[in-house]
């Protein structure tokens, strides 16, 4: 009897238990955010991602009426803040933008300690941006014709920079030299922002970056632009020829991007989270800071759960055999 008693007890206090539990944290996703959120961004401060980033962080921060701290965390393409956020706590107050790398690294590396597609919650695509082939200002070739005769005879005397396997900068680079079936000598930072700073200071010789920052620059001569990956030219810079246009068939590299959060963040937060990306997105302000610098919002069918989900799977199908097919050089 007695024991029946207490095993009754038992289970009563497990199902109090449980059930406060429950509206605890139903309570919890309710009021959240409680208190500020942080944004890791995979690559440095003031580069294209990290430009991004802090765009949308502002005004999405208003409307959860918390302040979002962008974080940068650097190296290995990426996949160190990937690895990260991963591993972080699925309470929301990790989130976590990505470009096309996040579709990349699993080619690119043997054992990723993350899976892209398992790995998190996504909360939406946000931007693409299109990639100009840079040369440093006093590089001899005055354009992409000479360009590649210049590379022909000089090879691995060239320095290209980069930022690491898995990022965009690298991917274009590699493709590039693997349509002229040449391997320069490849120099990886921590994000296009410090390699531009060396293209500008004459430092390195080549690299393939986003609009984000470089337009002004192109305009102004501190860097000569020898085409874009896109099929169509930029109306920020019509004067620059397409890749395609001068004899590299399909060249195309448009960088999207993607914010996710850690897997095991409850539906009510990923939902305030995407409201909050959504109305950014859509604030005259951030549209017109980023059509000056040639970035196009997606469609809004694809700033969702659904839209950045679908598009990562069919990127990872897309690059994986490319990639391969391409025998990239380090
Ligand atoms: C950056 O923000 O530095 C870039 O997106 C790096 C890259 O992928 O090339």
């Amino acid at each position: 009897m007695n024991i029946k008693k207490s095993l009754i007890s038992g289970i009563v206090a497990s199902v109090v238990t449980c059930s406060l539990l429950f509206s605890n944290s139903a309570l919890a996703q309710k009021d959240w955010p409680t208190k500020s959120i942080t944004l890791v961004v995979p690559f440095a401060a003031g580069g294209p991602t990290d430009s991004v980033a802090r765009l949308i962080a502002v005004p999405m921060g208003q409307t959860l009426g918390q302040t979002i701290v962008v974080e940068n965390v650097n190296g290995a393409g990426g996949t160190i803040a990937s690895t990260k956020v991963a591993r972080a706590a699925p309470d929301g107050y990790t989130i976590y933008l990505h470009h096309m790398g996040m579709a990349t690294a699993n080619a690119l590396y043997d054992k990723l300690p993350y899976d892209p597609l398992t790995s998190f919650e996504y909360i939406g695509q946000v931007a693409d941006v299109p990639m100009v082939l840079l040369g440093k200002k006093d590089l001899p070739p005055k354009n992409f014709k000479e360009l590649e005769a210049y590379i022909k005879a000089n090879g691995s005397k060239i320095t290209m920079a980069n930022a690491g396997p898995g990022a965009v900068s690298q991917l274009c680079g590699l493709l590039f030299q693997s349509r002229l079936g040449v391997k320069l000598t490849n120099i990886p930072y921590k994000g296009t922002g410090p390699a531009l700073t060396d293209l500008l200071g004459g430092q390195v010789d080549l690299l393939c970056d986003q609009t984000t920052q470089t337009i002004p620059y192109i305009k102004d001569g501190s860097v000569k632009a020898y085409g874009t990956t896109t099929l169509k030219r930029l109306p920020a810079i019509p004067n620059v020829p397409t890749l395609d246009e001068q004899g590299f068939k399909g060249f195309e590299v448009k960088v999207w991007h993607g914010m996710y959060a850690p897997k095991g963040v409850p539906k009510p937060v990923l939902d305030k989270l995407n409201a909050a990306l959504v109305k950014a997105l859509n604030s005259p302000d951030v549209k017109k800071r980023l059509e000056d610098a040639n970035i196009d919002i997606v469609p809004s069918k694809k700033i969702t759960a659904a839209g950045l989900k679908d598009h990562l799977e069919a990127e990872i199908n897309k690059w994986g055999p490319v990639i391969r097919k391409s025998n990239i050089p380090d």
